[in-house]
C-alpha cells in the first residue's frame, strides 16, 4: 500500500524472472539459496554494477575519474570487480586499505579519508604509499611525525569543509561546523605551517553530502567547489610555490528508496559538468579530477533476501514474520539516519504474479519492535518459505548492521 509502484517497478525491471520467480545473475533465488546454503542472504548482480558504471562513464566528461568508496560494500569480490570498473578507490579504515591494496589497485589511486585515523593508520597509509585525505591541523602534525620516523614522505590531500553546504542531502557533510575537514579559512594557516620536506601535498578533497537525489543541488555544490578550488589554488601557488595535481569533488549522487522518489539526473550534472571544464580549464589542466561514489555503483545492484519463517494475526493485522531483520539490514528497518520509517521496495520473490493480495506487516525475528522489513505492504498472499525480497540492498548493508545483535545467524553475501 504504501509501496511505491514506479519504484518498484524501476526496481523490477532490472532483474529477470522466470514464470514468478525472481532471477539474479541468470540464477533463480531458490538456486541462489542453495548455492549460498540457506536464507537470510544478500545477493549482488555484476552485470547491474557493470551496467551502472558504463552508463556514468558514457554520459560523464571524459576528464572525470571515478572512484569507488569502499565503506558503500566492501565485500572482497565485489570491490575486485570495481578494479575492472572505476579508476580508484576511496578507504576510511586501514583494513579497507589493506583490502584495496590487495585487488592491485595502484596506491597513487587509493586515498584514505575519515577523522580519527589513528597513528596505526597514519603509518600503514604512508607506507602503503596512499594519498591521505588529512582532516585537522592536528593529523598534519601527526602525519608529519610519522613520515619523519619513516624516513618517507607522505602523501596528502587536505579535506575541506567548504562554507557552503550540498543542500537536500540525505546525509550533509559540509557547511557550518563539521567534524569532517579543515574549514576552507583556516586553509591559508595550515599551508604557511606545511613541513614539505615530509610531505607532498597533492591537492584538495571537497566532500558535501552524501544521497542526493536534485541534481540541481549537487549541480551547485560543484559549481562553488569548482570556484572554492581557484581560491585554493592560487593560495597553494602563493604560499608554498607549488602547484597541485589532484582535486576530489566530493559525490553525494543518491538512489531513490522511498516512495515518489526519482532517479537522478545525471545528464544534467554531466552537462553542466562540461560547462565547469571549460570555464576553469586552466585549473583542471594536469589535475586528476575524481567524482568518489558509492551508493550509486551498487545500491540498486544488490537484493536482500530472506523467508516467511511465521504468519500470524493480531487484532485483524497480518504479520509475515522472517529469518532476517534489522541485524542485517539495518538502513531497511528505518534505523541508519532516517527521520521517519520508509518502505524501500519489497516483493513476494517466487510470486512476483500472485493473484490475490493481502495487506501484511513484514517483521525480522529479533524481539524489538525495531525490527522491520516492511510496513503495511499489498503483496501476493504469502505462507511459510516463500521468499522476502527487500530491492536497493546494494550498499550500507550487511558491512553496516549490527550482525551480532542477539547472535542471531550471520547472513551470507554473494556476487554473480
Ligand atoms: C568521504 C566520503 N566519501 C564517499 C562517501 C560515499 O557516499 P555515497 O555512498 O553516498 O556515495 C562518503 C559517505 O559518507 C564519505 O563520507
Amino acid at each position: 500500500m504504501n509501496l511505491s509502484t514506479k519504484n518498484l517497478a524501476t526496481s523490477l525491471k532490472d532483474y529477470s524472472s522466470s514464470s514468478s520467480e525472481l532471477i539474479v545473475g541468470n540464477h533463480p533465488l531458490n538456486h541462489i539459496e542453495k548455492l549460498v546454503s540457506g536464507t537470510p542472504f544478500y545477493v549482488y548482480d555484476r552485470q547491474l554494477i557493470i551496467n551502472r558504471v558504463k552508463q556514468l562513464t558514457n554520459t560523464l566528461p571524459s576528464e572525470i575519474s571515478l572512484h569507488y568508496a569502499i565503506k558503500a560494500n566492501p565485500l572482497p569480490s565485489l570491490v575486485q570487480l570495481m578494479t575492472t570498473q572505476v579508476s580508484g578507490f576511496d578507504v576510511a579504515s586501514k583494513k579497507e586499505m589493506l583490502l584495496a591494496m590487495q585487488t592491485g589497485m595502484p596506491a597513487e589511486k587509493i586515498s584514505f579519508a575519515g577523522p580519527g585515523k589513528t597513528a596505526e593508520d597514519i603509518e600503514a597509509a604512508i607506507i602503503a604509499g596512499v594519498t591521505l585525505h588529512v582532516e585537522s591541523a592536528g593529523e598534519i602534525a601527526r602525519v608529519e611525525l610519522a613520515a619523519n620516523q619513516l624516513s618517507l614522505k607522505a602523501n596528502i590531500a587536505l579535506r575541506i569543509n567548504p562554507k557552503f553546504e550540498l543542500k537536500s542531502s540525505g546525509m550533509k557533510m559540509s557547511g557550518g561546523s563539521k567534524p569532517f575537514g579543515i574549514d576552507e579559512e583556516q586553509v591559508a594557516e595550515i599551508l604557511t605551517n606545511l613541513n614539505l620536506s615530509q610531505i607532498n601535498l597533492r591537492g584538495f578533497h571537497i566532500f558535501a553530502g552524501s544521497q542526493n537525489l536534485n541534481a540541481e543541488a549537487i549541480i551547485s555544490a560543484q559549481q562553488q567547489t569548482f570556484m572554492l578550488a581557484e581560491e585554493l589554488v592560487a593560495l597553494v601557488s602563493e604560499i608554498t610555490k607549488s602547484k597541485i595535481d589532484y582535486l576530489n569533488i566530493g559525490g553525494g549522487f543518491g538512489v531513490p528508496y522511498f516512495a515518489n522518489e526519482a532517479s537522478l539526473d545525471i545528464e544534467a550534472i554531466a552537462n553542466s559538468l562540461q560547462i565547469l571544464l571549460k570555464k576553469h580549464k586552466t585549473l583542471v589542466t594536469g589535475l586528476e579530477l575524481i567524482l568518489e561514489l558509492g551508493r550509486y555503483l551498487v545500491a540498486e545492484a544488490g537484493i536482500y533476501v530472506s523467508k516467511v519463517i511465521d504468519k500470524k494475526v493480531s487484532r485483524g493485522t497480518n504479520y509475515l514474520v522472517c529469518d532476517g531483520g534489522l541485524h542485517h539490514h539495518l538502513a531497511n528497518s528505518g534505523n541508519f539516519g532516517q527521520v521517519i520509517r520508509k518502505n524501500y521496495p519489497v516483493v513476494i520473490g517466487n510470486k512476483l504474479k500472485g493473484d490475490v493480495q493481502e495487506l501484511v506487516n513484514i517483521v525480522g525475528p529479533l524481539c524489538t519492535p525495531l525490527d522491520i522489513l516492511a510496513d503495511k505492504v499489498m503483496l501476493p498472499e504469502a505462507t511459510m518459505g516463500d521468499y522476502v525480497v527487500i530491492f536497493q540492498s546494494g550498499a550500507y548493508g550487511a558491512s553496516a548492521s549490527p550482525k551480532d545483535f542477539l547472535s542471531q545467524p550471520q547472513v551470507s553475501e554473494l556476487l554473480l
